[in-house]
């Protein structure tokens, strides 16, 4: 991808003040915002979902990217995109038939066939719905999970978790900077997003690993200065 994109995720602004909070984040050059939409059910938390998006949207032009951490992201997708979001990322984990467990060690459990079938038909229902479609994969997922999918083309982004998601401010899960690698060298042109942890100490590490779309939530809106932060994302870009 020859782009690179920094997407403040307002999960760790002040929700009272997010239409501000969405100016300023312009203001100090963010490209898109990242919209965490939690369940309380895929993930032990709950936040944002359309109606809040609908209100977001009367006050800024950015592109809203939403990340659906939800047991069942097509109840969500159709209000998320008339409400006016962007984009919609969905975990790959939701389809599995094995409940999601922050907790539980297991490995990734493969969907069966019509589960991944329902992943193909979201993908393409999103499509229709004219939003960018992303597909996320939690740190333990592993990228051959994500092929058929992603080797049909049907998907525009893949975001790659590199926290558990459901939180901000865990830290950066270093290991999985190879599945990073991996992706980008089996999908030159994918946009490839890296979530979790993301800060001037690790930025380097996931943009090297090849990733081009930074989300970043605490780094950003704990800092003093957030234009700072974000143009030291884009220094990592360039060096
Ligand atoms: C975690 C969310 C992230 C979160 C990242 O479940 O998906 O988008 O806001 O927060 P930081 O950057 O603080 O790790
Ligand atoms: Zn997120």
């Amino acid at each position: 991808a020859s782009t690179l994109v920094v997407a403040p995720s307002i999960l760790s602004s002040d929700f009272a003040r997010l239409a501000e909070e969405a100016a300023r984040m312009k203001n100090v050059g963010a490209d898109w915002l990242h919209v965490d939409c939690m369940d309380g059910h895929f993930v032990p938390n709950l936040t944002i979902g359309p109606p809040v998006v609908k209100s977001l949207r009367k006050h800024t032009d950015l592109f809203l990217d939403c990340h659906l951490m939800v047991t069942n992201p097509g109840q969500w997708i159709p209000g998320l995109a008339s409400a006016g979001a962007n984009g919609a990322t969905f975990h790959l984990e939701c389809f599995c038939s094995e409940p999601y467990d922050i907790n539980d060690p297991s490995p990734y459990v493969e969907l069966k066939p019509e589960e991944m079938e329902e992943a193909f038909a979201l993908a393409k229902e999103t499509k229709a719905l004219g939003l960018k479609v992303g597909l996320a994969l939690r740190p333990r997922t592993p990228l051959s999970a994500a092929k058929r999918l992603l080797d049909e083309g049907l998907m525009d982004m893949l975001l790659i978790m590199t926290v558990e998601p459901g939180f901000g401010g865990q830290s950066f899960k270093e290991n999985v900077m190879d599945k990073v690698k991996q992706a980008r060298k089996q999908y030159p042109g994918l946009m490839i997003q890296v979530d979790g942890g993301i800060a001037p100490k690790t930025v380097q590490k996931a943009v090297n690993a090849g990733a081009n779309v930074l989300v970043a939530g605490s780094a950003i809106f704990g800092a003093p200065d957030a234009k700072e932060v974000v143009d030291c994302f884009r220094k990592a870009w360039v060096d």
